[in-house]
């Protein structure tokens, strides 16, 4: 028979659990759920090593253990502190905690520009959750921003280290993912910055996976760039048999085509399994796929909005003040506009789509009503 495992007792923010030993304080909070669990911007489950780096996950730890129940002097990075047997945490009920996120988020804010409205990353971007969350109405930097040109790093991927916080999730995925590390942190201090060795291109089978776990928009999806906004795609689970991967990934579909394929990602936003790049960037059409369902978004996120399982629509007012008869059409607003050229998919256009393309469209369709032609 096999040996029980002992496990151990830790309280969060009131809540007592048990655990296995060699927990940690974070993994403990994530078998809570809800409030308690403190923000990670570096930690992910499935790469070994990460964590440590971007303290947003502090906690107070206000009794060590039953054996030894002085406080910690400090608060603790909870991705990195194991739990003791009889340990007292406060995550949301401590107001030093709350405070040290308040200046972890606008220490994080020094660098990061707070260009949402311009990021492909907006609506799903962790630092813009957390400084939603904890940011001030207002900086109190002085200085000038370190700022980077933009690198395309491979064909599919665009790194604007402007954005980069330094999580180093990217380059474990490049160490522990794909096979042979290609990317790193070059430089210390404020010159620090994710590079790869004389700008070789990132070409691994499962390189793409930096993009997924980028918190930030620094590594982006080429062949998604600048092509829609998130909130307006619709996520569905699908799968394809692929020799490389599970082939199990969320497509961003907009109508019948496909903007953008990602991995599966969990509730914490952590990728369930890896995908190839040939399921990432190659498979963009709905009849590569077999579609399993909508994707259920757990993070709260405006992508969530509006197009959801359990969605609960208002009562159509119009149709009961009038008993049950239908309101009149006034005003046709469903024909599909021409003002974008509709048959310009978008999804097989390489890069952001420029304007160039839609003036050219237009020239051609006023010489052919011209009869110009050739
Ligand atoms: S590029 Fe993204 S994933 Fe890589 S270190 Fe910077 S923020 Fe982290
Ligand atoms: S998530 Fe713990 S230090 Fe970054």
């Amino acid at each position: 028979m096999p040996e029980e495992k002992k496990l151990i007792k830790v309280t969060i923010d009131n809540i007592t659990i048990q655990v296995e030993p060699g927990t940690s304080i974070l993994l403990a909070a994530r078998s809570i759920g809800g409030d308690v669990v403190p923000p990670a911007m570096c930690y992910y489950s499935k790469l070994k090593g990460s964590g440590g780096k971007c303290r947003t996950c502090l906690v107070e730890v206000s009794k060590g253990s039953d054996a030894d129940p002085r406080p910690m002097p400090k608060l603790v990075a909870s991705c990195r502190t194991n739990v003791m047997d009889g340990m007292e945490v406060k995550s949301i009920t401590s107001e030093k905690v709350l405070d040290a996120r308040n200046g972890v988020v606008e220490f994080l804010l020094i660098n990061h520009p707070l260009d949402c409205p311009i990021c492909d990353q907006a609506g799903e971007c962790h630092l813009q959750d957390l400084s939603y969350e904890h940011g001030t109405d207002a900086t109190r930097y002085e200085f000038q921003r370190r700022t980077f040109e933009k690198v395309d790093i491979g064909p599919y991927i665009q790194l604007h280290m402007t954005r980069c916080i330094l999580c180093y999730r990217c380059v474990y995925v490049a160490d522990q993912v794909s096979k042979g590390r290609e990317h790193g942190v070059l430089d210390r201090g404020d010159h620090s910055q994710i590079a790869t060795y004389i700008q070789e291109s990132l070409d691994n089978d499962f390189i793409g996976n930096v993009i997924d776990v980028c918190p930030v928009g620094a590594l982006t999806d080429r062949t998604f760039r600048f092509k829609n906004r998130v909130w307006f795609t619709k996520p569905v689970d699908a799968h394809r048999d692929c020799p490389k991967c599970s082939g199990k990934t969320t497509l961003w579909m907009r109508g019948d085509e496909v903007y953008r394929v990602t991995a599966r990602k969990d509730q914490w936003g952590e990728v369930m399994e890896w995908i190839c790049n040939e399921c990432r960037f190659d498979k963009k059409k709905a009849s590569d796929w077999v579609i399993d369902g909508v994707t259920t978004i757990n993070r709260h996120s405006v992508i969530s909005a509006n197009k959801y399982k359990g969605m609960e629509k208002p009562d159509d007012t119009i149709v009961r003040v009038m008993d049950g008869r239908k309101p009149k059409l006034l005003m046709n607003i469903h024909n599909v506009s021409d003002v974008n050229s509709p048959e310009i998919e978008l999804s097989e256009v390489m890069g952001p789509p420029v304007g160039e393309m839609f003036e050219i469209d237009e020239l051609k369709k006023e010489e052919k009503s011209n009869g110009k032609e050739k």
